[in-house]
């Protein structure tokens, strides 16, 4: 259409350019792209599986227009960690059994390594804060946050982020 337009951004560190609509969100232009760890959820701002991180910041990619995010930075799942290095809130969500179906898991990594990028011993507010637009339908959130409160523990006696 001829409307399409050039986007140019960060994605995980590699410059990339996009073909994207003026009304295009930035979760269809990932998913797209191939890029499927943002999951679309809900889609209208409610529960946090499409969590991309702008700028540090996590966001709901289902909402932010594509054109949002150029001559920023986007972070994906696909960069926050490895099979061989993963992040410590991976590490600990392994350790307690915190995962089930899977779905809500990308955006709740994203969304605390937003959190433990700004500070790593947030309190118990600050996880409600900033973890409360993040979803999951499965765990019942007991052991995402005792995964999340390892983290911090580590963190505070010193441990790696
Ligand atoms: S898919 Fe974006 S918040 Fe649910
Ligand atoms: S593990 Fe299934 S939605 Fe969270």
């Amino acid at each position: 259409m001829s409307d399409q337009q050039k986007i140019r951004f960060l994605l995980n560190g590699e410059p990339k350019e996009f073909q994207a609509s003026a009304n295009e969100k930035l979760l269809t232009v990932l998913r797209r792209e191939g890029v499927k760890g943002p999951k679309h959820g809900c889609g209208e701002a409610t529960c946090g599986a499409c969590t991309v991180l702008l700028d540090g910041q996590a966001v709901y990619a289902c909402i932010l227009y594509a054109f949002q995010a150029a001559g920023r930075e986007v972070t994906t799942i696909e960069a926050v960690g490895d099979f061989d290095r993963p992040h410590p809130f991976q590490t600990a969500l392994v350790e307690e059994g915190a995962v089930q179906c899977g779905f809500c898991i990308p955006g709740m990594i994203l969304s605390a390594k937003a959190l433990l990028d700004e500070n790593p011993t947030p309190s118990d507010e600050d996880i409600k804060m900033h973890m409360d637009g993040n979803l999951c339908r499965c765990t019942g959130y007991e052991k995402i946050e005792a995964a999340l409160h390892k983290v911090i523990a580590r963190n505070a006696k010193g441990g790696a982020r």
